[in-house]
């Protein structure tokens, strides 16, 4: 492989090199242009098989809409919108700032009094939104809903059982969601190198790979292991348009993979946090407490004090989610900076791979 400007040259190595350097047998351009042409590009109109999830307090249409333009898929958190037509006003900020495709996450989590999650689903379709990424419990109704009007379903799952019944339900693709990730892990523990290969071994609609995944190196892998594009939250929290603190910022960039915490397992309701005191306070009532009541730990893993600290910017306030890809990530880039190079890093990676192949016999 021989690289000439923007240009990288493959040659037969059969016969003599000197034979070999007049037969190009393909040519490839560096990635100023779209390389990738997967079922979720191809299905989503869209240039880089990458997608932003859905976060709460941090995907709003600012981060979206730059994810969007730097060709991968932005996506606005539903409910971090307190009501549907706040919703709408997001969608309709989004839209001023990007002309290509993005989309809404609709998560379905269990809650004493919960959302309208139909009127959301409504305002989604009558904005003519094409894409929702829907999470959580019992998504059926919502999904239905959504089909209905032919919207394309990314369903995020962490087991193949789950997987398997999204399918049952129409879902378009599967974002298959490994232990690493950011938030709700689920309580099976199954790291993205089995799950994702079992998700190659048993689904029957495309998949991406999610959780974990901070650069191109990782996104040759996803797609190596049967992916159709990666999910990234952890890594597009730390991006310049991310609208949250920039020390919160800073805090990721100086953590490494130790620093996330489980906590909630005991009420069946994992979650992966960025490890604090209050992530450590958490486990230790979670492990010492002898009523096993949720309200002995409510006050530390509140959603209030985890938004506020991405507006102080103080990573010990509150509880706040972040994924083991905490230690891939060392600086703070721009969308439009990260997208390119995670491109080049995949393209890089899978040259490097093909490059250990070779079909002459080494006898
Ligand atoms: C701060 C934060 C908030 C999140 N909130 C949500 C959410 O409300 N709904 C959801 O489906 N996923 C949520 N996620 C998960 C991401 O969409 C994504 O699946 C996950 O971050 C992937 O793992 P990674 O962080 O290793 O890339 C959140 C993640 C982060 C980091």
């Amino acid at each position: 492989m021989v690289q000439v400007g923007d240009k990288l040259f493959e040659f037969n190595l059969g016969s003599s090199f000197a034979s070999a350097a007049f037969t190009p047998l393909r040519l490839f351009r560096l990635p100023d242009t779209m390389p990738f042409n997967t079922a979720l590009t191809r299905k989503l109109g869209i240039a880089v098989p990458i997608i932003q999830g859905g976060m709460q307090w941090v995907a709003y249409a600012e981060l979206a809409a730059a994810v969007s333009n730097a060709g991968g898929l932005g996506i606005l958190s539903a409910l971090t919108q307190p009501t549907p037509e706040d919703l709408r006003k997001e969608i309709r900020r989004c839209r001023e700032m990007t002309k290509n495709p993005f989309g809404v996450n609709l998560t379905l989590l269990p809650a004493l009094v919960p959302p309208d999650y139909a009127a959301y689903a409504q305002v989604i379709i009558d904005e003519g939104i094409k894409i929702v990424e829907t999470a959580g419990n019992n998504p059926g109704a919502v999904i239905d809903q959504l089909k209905k009007s032919n919207l394309t379903i990314l369903h995020k799952c962490t087991t193949i059982r789950h997987a398997k019944s999204a399918i049952k339900l129409g879902v378009d693709f599967l974002s298959i969601d490994g232990f690493e990730c950011a938030g709700h892990v689920g309580e099976h523990d199954i790291t993205n190198f089995i799950l994702l290969s079992r998700a190659r071994q048993e689904l029957k609609v495309p998949f991406i790979a999610s959780g974990g995944f901070a650069d191109g190196q990782g996104l040759a892998a996803a797609l190596a292991l049967g992916a159709e594009g990666i999910n990234m939250g952890t890594r597009f929290m730390c991006t310049v348009e991310s609208p949250i603190h920039h020390r919160i910022k800073e805090r990721i960039v100086a953590a490494d993979e130790n620093q996330t915490a489980l906590v909630l397992r005991r009420w069946r309701n994992t979650s992966r946090l960025f490890k604090n005191k209050i992530a450590e306070d958490a486990l230790k009532v979670e492990k010492e407490s002898t009523t096993g009541d949720f309200s002995e730990v409510a006050p530390l893993v509140s959603g209030k004090r985890g938004r506020e600290v991405f507006l102080n910017g103080d990573a010990e306030h509150g509880a706040w989610t972040a994924g083991q890809a905490i230690g891939l990530i060392h600086d703070i880039p721009t969308c439009s900076e990260l997208l390119p190079r995670i491109e080049r890093e995949a393209l890089n990676a899978m040259e490097r791979t093909r490059s250990m192949y070779t079909q002459e016999s080494k006898l």
